[in-house]
């Protein structure tokens, strides 16, 4: 039976870096891959068609769907709404909507990039970092939260940062099973120093840990966890941790792969079925101007081929086809080197669709 794939481009250059995704799945359409590809608006985009960033219609396609590809969301023209339609709040309504509970943030470093770290390159050769982030927990859903006014007349912000034993239980063994297929080392992070709900991650983690002797299991505080990724990335095999901590240190984690142009990522819900985006954002900056890096999108398509459409030969070809453009010397402008040429979005998608030969 065909698979369905829902394509939301999004917002700012998220048109133009799926563009170039929907150009490589389908050129694998015409060499016999059964898919079918459907698109819907979601974020800022859906909100200047519908009033709201995350429209029935569009949810409901993803539900139905086997996997779901998206661009990326947001922008100034929607910062000024109020916080419950702005685009963000669409990307999270998916993220709870599909109970995609698991991000896989890879972070890795191709060779032919090793220069165009900010960091040495001896520090950040060959590495290969999966940071498993938990999605649909913590203070980005805590209730209760908002901004209430104090007897005094002082306003104050509040959020809820809280997770139960069984979030904590089931991305731990994402992390494990992921580790046991790696290098067999799970690094946990938290902050078990000052927070009750780290202390209780801890616990967890540790508890599970022990249904997996053959990987190791280590735990870090954050703020420390943020300064071995700058000091000794290479330590790290695979990092679990919360929501909110998983965003700020794959951000991290992406400027050691040389550019966040570079890094895909899956959101998974239990059955494997997901959510595949870029980890940056809709730069809206160069929106439009077929400057963007369409390459951690296309690499999105590859973990889409080997987590729900378990295609893990198809998901090679397309890694495969990335590393020998790079290979090429071809670069877009977030990670050419001064002086170096630099190529079009869709030049780039060009390449990496020539270099696929199917
Ligand atoms: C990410 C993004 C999102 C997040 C934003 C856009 C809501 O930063 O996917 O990392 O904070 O999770
Ligand atoms: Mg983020």
């Amino acid at each position: 039976m065909s698979k369905l794939i829902a394509i939301l481009a999004g917002d700012g250059i998220g048109p133009e870096i799926v563009g170039e995704a929907v150009k490589v799945l389908n050129i694998l359409k015409n060499n016999g891959l059964d898919i079918i590809l459907e698109e819907a608006p979601m974020g800022g985009a859906a909100i200047d068609q519908t009033g709201v960033p995350l429209p029935d219609n569009t949810l409901n396609l993803c539900k139905k769907a086997d996997a779901v590809l998206l661009g990326a969301v947001g922008g100034p023209k929607w910062d000024n709404l109020e916080r419950a339609i702005r685009p963000e709040k669409g990307l999270l309504g998916l993220r709870s909507g599909l109970n995609l509970f698991a991000n896989l943030r890879p972070a890795l470093l191709y060779p032919a990039l090793a220069s165009a770290s900010t960091l040495k390159s001896e520090v950040v050769e060959n590495l290969d970092i999966l940071i498993v982030r938990e999605l649909t927990g913590d203070i980005y859903f805590g209730q209760p939260r908002g901004i209430r006014t104090l007897e005094n007349g002082e306003r104050q912000g509040f959020d809820t940062m809280h997770y139960c034993e069984s979030e904590i239980e089931r991305i731990a063994r994402v992390a494990f099973e992921s580790a046991r297929r790696r290098n067999k080392k799970v690094c946990s992070v938290d902050k078990a120093n000052v927070l009750d709900t780290s202390m209780l991650w801890r616990e967890i983690v540790t508890k599970i840990g022990k249904e997996y002797p053959d990987v190791e299991l280590s735990h870090q505080y954050v703020d420390n966890a943020a300064m071995q990724l700058v000091r000794a990335p290479k330590q790290f095999d695979v990092i679990v941790t919360g929501n909110l901590f998983g965003d700020i240190l794959s951000d991290l984690a992406s400027m050691l792969s040389g550019s966040i142009g570079m890094l895909p990522s899956a959101s998974l819900d239990s059955n494997n079925k997901g959510m595949y985006e870029p980890i940056h954002g809709s730069a809206p900056d160069i929106a439009g101007q077929n400057k963007a890096n369409p390459l951690a999108t296309i690499l999105s398509v590859a973990m889409m081929l080997r987590y729900s459409l378990q295609l893990p030969d198809l998901a090679d070809k397309i890694e495969t086809a990335v590393k020998s453009v790079l290979d090429q010397g071809l670069r877009t402008a977030d990670i050419a080197r001064s002086g170096e040429k630099v190529i079009s979005t869709s030049e780039m998608g060009d390449a990496v669709v020539a270099a696929l030969k199917m």
